[in-house]
């Protein structure tokens, strides 16, 4: 089999606070943006988590850093090599979508933490996604230190050194730290080595059972389509192991809620993979790293509306059990991510609390909380295997806030 080498073999995140260029970055790197997919299933993906394909090459017989690029062929027309298609994972840089940034963070492989050079070290969401990263035990970091060009030499060195304090002691304690100007263009080739050295794609086993986590789905027809032309559901997200190939069988879990004599019960969902879509590409099978698309035979009813995000998907009969319940151990914040001066009390027997495990956000009622430990009802099942990393937000004034990290047991 050839490798499609638009299909994209590694989930980097693109993390930061807002306006330090996130969205400037992925279009010097890529040429496009989310928001200029025009396929509906593409789109619609892409909006919750934001993403974007980029090709990194390198111009031959040219020494590092200079031979790195994305250009197809350099100005005197020389062709590059293909390194390797990398997909950025955006992080939207608004408080209120710390959840979206967790249920992102499940799906990376390493990120770009992007700090402007205008402001003061931190700022808000730079602290907030660094702390995600840390949680989520995202080791693999390159800092990009944006807008140089907008700053003098002296207030670029002192910036400099407030991002090696800040990261001190942190999983980012070593990244290298890269001044860029995105929009001018400037040391994108130094960026683009760091990343290559400090984020590699990960060993993939491809024989391991499939699991891809599911962040959307859809009804893709268009209102009025009648029943014999009427397409499966979708569901989009990522694959994090093994492979998925058209044909297979497909499970889903938690799967839907079916009340049969006034019980109501989760009940997985068992459908075949009727088509695929990776990289902008239909395909015929899809392995880890980028977006994909999965065409069901399900009744698209059932996938409409993102009814399915959350869930996790792979080969019937390997998914991790459904848990309407369950105990963890936890880990609290000192302080609530974002303030400065709100220490963290402790969970208490019967308070909500939005609990984030892997692309499923749901809500979850305290009822047992002991130093160190809580057990939740939740309002909505999650399919999650023991060991799962979970992020734990409270209500504090009108907003959900990440206080702390829990582990299922
Ligand atoms: P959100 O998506 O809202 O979180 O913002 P973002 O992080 O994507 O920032 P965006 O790329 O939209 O950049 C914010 C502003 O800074 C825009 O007006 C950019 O043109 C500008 N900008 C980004 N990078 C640079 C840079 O390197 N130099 C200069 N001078 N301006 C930049």
């Amino acid at each position: 089999v050839t490798k499609n080498p638009q299909q994209p073999e590694v989930n980097i995140g693109l993390v930061g606070h807002v306006d330090h260029g996130k969205t400037t970055l992925v279009q010097a790197l890529s040429g496009s943006w989310t928001d200029q997919h025009s396929e509906e299933m593409k789109r619609g993906i892409s909006i919750r988590l934001g993403y974007a394909d980029a090709t990194f090459r390198q111009i031959p017989g040219v020494d590092a850093p200079e031979c790195y690029t994305v250009e197809e062929e350099t100005e005197d027309g020389t062709e590059t090599d293909v390194l390797r298609t990398v997909s950025f994972v955006d992080a939207p840089g608004h408080e209120t979508l710390m959840a979206t940034m967790l249920s992102g963070a499940a799906i990376m492989d390493g990120a770009v933490l992007l700090v402007s050079a205008t402001e003061e070290v931190p700022q808000a969401q730079t602290a907030e996604h660094l702390m995600a990263l840390d949680i989520i035990g995202i080791e693999n970091i390159v800092i990009a230190q944006n807008k140089v060009d907008l700053v003098d030499r002296e207030r670029a060195i002192e910036n400099y050194e407030q991002i090696q304090e800040f990261v001190k002691g942190t999983v980012a304690e070593d990244a290298p730290i890269v001044p860029i100007s995105a929009q001018q263009e400037v040391n994108l080739d130094v960026l683009i080595e760091a990343i290559e050295n400090e984020i590699p794609t990960p060993e993939r086993d491809e024989s391991e059972d499939s699991r891809m986590f599911v962040a959307r789905s859809f009804d893709i027809n268009r209102p009025g389509t009648t029943w014999d032309g009427l397409m499966g559901g979708v569901i989009g997200g990522s694959v994090v192991a093994g492979k998925l190939e058209e044909g297979e069988e497909l499970e889903l879990r938690p799967g839907r809620e079916v009340e049969e004599e006034g019980q109501t019960e989760w009940r997985s969902i068992t459908t075949e993979i009727r088509s695929l879509q990776a990289g902008g590409n239909m395909v015929d099978e899809v392995r880890p790293g980028g977006l994909c698309g999965v065409g069901t035979g399900l009744d698209p009813s059932v996938t409409k509306g993102d009814a399915l995000a959350g869930q996790v998907a792979g080969k019937p009969g390997t998914l991790p059990p459904t848990r309407e319940q369950f105990t963890m151990d936890v880990e609290l914040l000192d302080r609530v991510v974002g303030s400065e001066d709100d220490s963290v009390d402790e969970i208490s027997t019967g308070e909500p609390l939005m609990l984030t495990v892997g692309t499923a956000t749901t809500v979850g009622a305290v009822t047992s909380a002991r130093s160190g430990e809580a057990e939740v009802k939740l309002k909505r099942p999650v399919c999650a295997a023991e060991g799962a990393k979970i992020a734990i937000n409270r209500r504090v004034g009108a907003r959900w806030r990440l206080i702390g990290i829990g582990t299922l047991k």
